[in-house]
């Protein structure tokens, strides 16, 4: 911050946004929203989405984005340090790099790659140009999971074994393109069969288990259930567009990493069959384990098997573990994803700040992304193991 004329002037880190869908929109507002942030463009292939973007921003800021429909002429915008990618998962890979050639910095939306080796060019980039980039996964903001880390790295689970989270989330509506038949998902799950979303349960776990930081993943098997649950929820709705539709993506999808230090991760994609939303969160060590379904933290000696269970008891641990980021940050009661998605961008933003690395750099992005075409190769060949890449040469060991 500078003061100009005894008033206080605000440099603003100049951003603009590729693809204002729904989540691309949401984001937008959030950084509109902050003091120290322009948004000098929006861009989607549909310009009434781009309008409808310019004219929110408009009316939180008073400043006008330029609007793109092709989302190369964005990064010829003159000042522009950064640019969120909330487009579907087959550009996020593309645009991160482009924009990484032209030194802004990228902060990719999550979701898998395609390829195992476009996650190799995310590190070729990189290496190149000096430009970094951030995964946006707000999952590693989650308050419980943050605390959780925190007990986990204080020792109060012993030597941790084996973690697993999944992304529990009925998504059948947006798969079958009913709230808007041009949805990203759509193809995906008509076309592949992964897991398609690891990044949201693999950040939490790789932050704990300190993937890339000390540890790394060595390889991967994943095996998919069948793929009723879309064919069965469109045959339901009268005239679906997508009647009679073969879907490949089965409903429930295992992943199991191993780790270098012998650690397990399971992940698990369920998105077409009818639950609550859930993160099914459990960390187990030798002296204890968090129990995400019940919100229970329990530790050898402390608690007893023989008693009943101590549901929730996660709370108590706040005063002495709390993150310091949640022992101030307060969100309102409509805050996207419970603040989740404020810590994030406000973690991107002061790392252009700064010029610092974002805490979930190139290498995590990489990593976490490949979870995906590793899981569709291990399950093509019946859950077959695959080797692991190690996306830092080597350097997993001394970062
Ligand atoms: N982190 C989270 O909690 C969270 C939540 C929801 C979605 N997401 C991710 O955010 C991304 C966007 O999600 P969504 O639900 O808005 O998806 P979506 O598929 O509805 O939309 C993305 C937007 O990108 C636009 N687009 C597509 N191709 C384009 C192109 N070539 N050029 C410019 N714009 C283009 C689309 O028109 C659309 O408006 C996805 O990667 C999704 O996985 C993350």
């Amino acid at each position: 911050m500078m003061t100009k004329g005894g008033r206080k002037v605000v440099k603003k880190t100049k951003l603009a946004v590729i693809g204002v869908g729904a989540r691309g929109k949401g984001l937008m507002t959030n950084l509109a929203r902050m003091e120290d942030v322009e948004i000098i463009a929006v861009c989607d292939r549909f310009m009434d989405r781009a309008e409808a973007a310019r004219d929110t921003a408009l009316e939180l800021t008073g400043l006008s984005p330029r609007l793109h429909k092709d989302w190369h002429d964005v990064l010829d915008e003159p000042g522009l340090e950064g640019v969120i990618v909330a487009t579907p998962w087959y550009l996020h890979i593309p645009v991160t790099i482009a924009a990484m050639k032209k030194g802004i910095r990228p902060g990719s939306e999550v979701g898998g790659a395609f390829d195992v080796q476009d996650c190799w060019k995310l590190i070729d980039t990189y290496e190149e140009t000096g430009t970094p980039a951030m995964l946006l996964e707000n999952r590693c903001w989650n308050r419980d999971a943050m605390l959780v880390t925190a007990l986990a790295k204080a020792g109060l689970f012993g030597e941790i074994v084996a973690c697993s989270m999944g992304y529990m989330h009925d998504l059948r509506k947006q798969v079958g393109g009913d709230k808007d038949p041009h949805h990203g998902r759509v193809r995906e799950y008509l076309e592949r069969n992964c897991n398609n979303y690891a990044t949201h349960p693999l950040g939490p776990c790789a932050k704990l288990l300190g993937i890339n930081r000390g540890n790394r993943i060595t390889s991967l098997v994943a095996i998919s259930s069948k793929a009723a649950g879309m064919a069965d929820y469109v045959s339901r709705q009268p005239g679906h567009p997508l009647a009679g539709s073969s879907w490949k993506q089965g409903d429930i999808t295992n992943v199991i990493l191993t780790l270098a230090h012998g650690e397990t991760i399971h992940l698990t994609l369920d998105t077409t069959l009818p639950r609550r939303y859930a993160h099914g969160f459990f960390v187990h060590g030798t002296r204890g384990m968090f129990n995400g379904e019940k919100r229970e933290v329990f530790i050898d000696g402390m608690h007893d098997e023989e008693q009943p269970s101590e549901l929730d008891n996660l709370d108590s641990f706040r005063d002495q573990y709390e993150d310091p980021i949640w022992r101030t940050f307060n969100p309102d009661d409509n805050a996207a994803h419970g603040g989740t998605d404020y810590l994030t961008l406000r973690a991107f933003v002061e790392s252009i700040q700064k010029q610092t690395e974002p805490p979930i750099d190139v290498y995590d992005m990489a990593t976490w992304k490949a979870v995906t075409p590793l899981s569709e190769q291990s399950i093509a060949h019946g859950g077959h193991p695959v080797d692991f890449p190690d996306f830092t040469r080597g350097m997993w060991l001394r970062r």
